[in-house]
């Protein structure tokens, strides 16, 4: 079985937007800490990043028959997008949604997310460990911790 990690905009800068913020690791590592979690349990993930709506509702669409689970960064999306959470709302697999930086910490409009409303968990402030403990945690939803 495979594990969707999907990221969206801006995240292609990983490691080199706002470091103060993100950290200088970029989603190659992410990629890295998540095949460590989930190989041991037998799964597999594969990592994607897109600038573009539509394609991340296309992936999600995917993931319906593609993806036992899906650990999702909908970056900016979180806060702006019914679309991506209508797309979550269609997946029937377990949803951990992940931000890198403490979004509570931070400008209040990065406060509501609408992915949060269809998500089995969320992690945030955690940096980029935060991928791999909900990588984990889908591993234990689908029965394989
Ligand atoms: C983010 C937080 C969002 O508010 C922001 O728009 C991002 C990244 C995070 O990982 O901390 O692009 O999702």
């Amino acid at each position: 079985d495979t594990i969707f990690i999907l990221n969206g905009p801006n995240l292609n800068l990983l490691g080199q937007r706002e470091p103060q913020i993100y950290g200088h690791e970029t989603l190659a590592d992410v990629e890295a800490l998540c095949a460590a979690e989930a190989g041991p349990r037998g799964l597999k993930v594969v990592l994607r990043q897109t600038n573009h709506e539509g394609e991340m509702i296309d992936w999600v669409h995917e993931a319906r028959h593609a993806a036992a689970g899906i650990v999702i960064n909908p970056a900016a999306w979180t806060h702006t997008s019914v679309a991506l959470l209508d797309a979550l709302n269609a997946y029937e697999g377990p949803v951990i949604e992940v931000h890198i930086s403490n979004v509570h910490k931070r400008e209040a409009f990065r406060h509501h997310s609408y992915v949060s409303l269809r998500a089995e968990g969320v992690i945030a402030g955690l940096g980029i460990e935060g991928y791999a403990l909900a990588t984990r945690r889908i591993c234990t939803l689908l029965g394989r911790g």
